[in-house]
């Protein structure tokens, strides 16, 4: 295969943030706002990327130089270290060129990154024929993550990867995927881009000045998590909204919560929205609600006077595939 065109889903986080980075599990569901990677290979052993979403424009690197990954640009990061990952455990060394586009803005947090990363590992094993299963791609993509910036739990890749709503854990030592199709949700959107790994170690510091009380705060997530999977697979809407209340609590208690997102928050509950949460790491990116059918434009409008933006957004999207 010379050219291939491959697309991968953005995420939300609707339970268990943060606690998932210490092992206990979330839940992580794939949206219909897509990632798409067009991969060809090229007769001169050179890496080209466009990435204009990310301001990246015919950036060039020798195959052999890609071994030094310190100082990438941040456009490239995450595709080029997946590029270096994948030449380097399957031995190759081909000249290729990469173009993203993104369907959503980078800034939303709907996890680019991670849709760009597991694209172009499934692009780069489609074009060089290297026949590789779900779990193979996560892990060389865990692996980048990783690379690139340190910390994460992989559920945005699990996203990316399998699609639909997925409980997970830490890893991939478990991606198990939930039956749940119509979760009416409403997406705010803060208007501030929040930075993931500086939000894991501040909640890591809490940790460790607070070893006990956070313990129990992730302890709660696990529980309350356990019990949204039961009441996402029986479609209880109103203890899916008290759970989702719950869980914004205890992030608050993590200290995630910003001025900006509680406003939406409380905006979308008097709405008349069942329950509202930050989704991901907080500190900004996005919140999410869950609305019934005549709190949704109720709900909108609310989100929107308090500041948000609303971003259209449908749950359980088909995991990467070739368009
Ligand atoms: O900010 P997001 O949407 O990438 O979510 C981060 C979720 C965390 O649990 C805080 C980190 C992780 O990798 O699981």
């Amino acid at each position: 295969m010379e050219k291939v065109k491959v697309s991968a889903p953005g995420k939300l986080m609707l339970f268990g943030e943060h606690a998932v980075v210490y092992g206990f599990p979330c839940i992580v569901a794939a949206v219909d706002q897509r990632m798409q990677v067009v991969a060809e290979t090229l007769a001169r052993p050179e890496i080209v990327i466009d990435a204009p979403d990310v301001g990246i424009i015919g950036y060039t690197k020798k195959v052999d130089l890609l071994k030094n990954s310190d100082n990438l640009p941040k456009g490239v990061q995450f595709l080029e270290t997946a590029v270096k990952n994948f030449f380097e455990k399957y031995q190759v060394k081909t000249g290729l060129k990469i173009k993203t586009t993104s369907k959503f803005s980078s800034q939303f947090g709907f996890g680019s990154s991670s849709a760009v990363t597991v694209s172009v590992l499934k692009a780069l094993s489609l074009l060089l024929e290297i026949k590789l299963s779900k779990k193979e791609l996560f892990k060389i993509a865990y692996r980048t993550v990783l690379d690139v910036q340190g910390v994460g739990s992989g559920f945005d890749l699990a996203a990316a990867l399998w699609g639909g709503v997925i409980y997970y854990v830490l890893g991939g030592k478990r991606i198990a995927p939930l039956e749940v199709k119509n979760l009416p949700l409403v997406v705010g959107y803060s208007g501030v881009k929040a930075d993931t790994p500086s939000l894991v170690y501040q909640v890591n510091q809490l940790y460790r000045d607070n070893r006990q009380v956070i313990k129990s705060v992730f302890k709660s997530i696990d529980i309350l998590t356990r019990q949204a999977k039961k009441a996402l697979i029986k479609k209880d809407f109103s203890k899916i909204g008290q759970l989702m209340d719950i869980n914004q609590g205890l992030l608050d208690a993590l200290g995630v919560n910003t001025l900006k997102l509680s406003r939406l928050i409380f905006a979308a509950r008097k709405g008349g929205a069942l329950g509202a949460k930050i989704s991901g790491a907080g500190g900004g990116d996005c919140m999410i609600a869950l609305v019934g059918r005549e709190s949704e434009p109720i709900v909108k409008s609310a989100i929107r006077k308090a500041g948000g933006k609303v971003i259209e957004v449908k749950i359980s999207a088909e995991g990467v595939r070739v368009e």
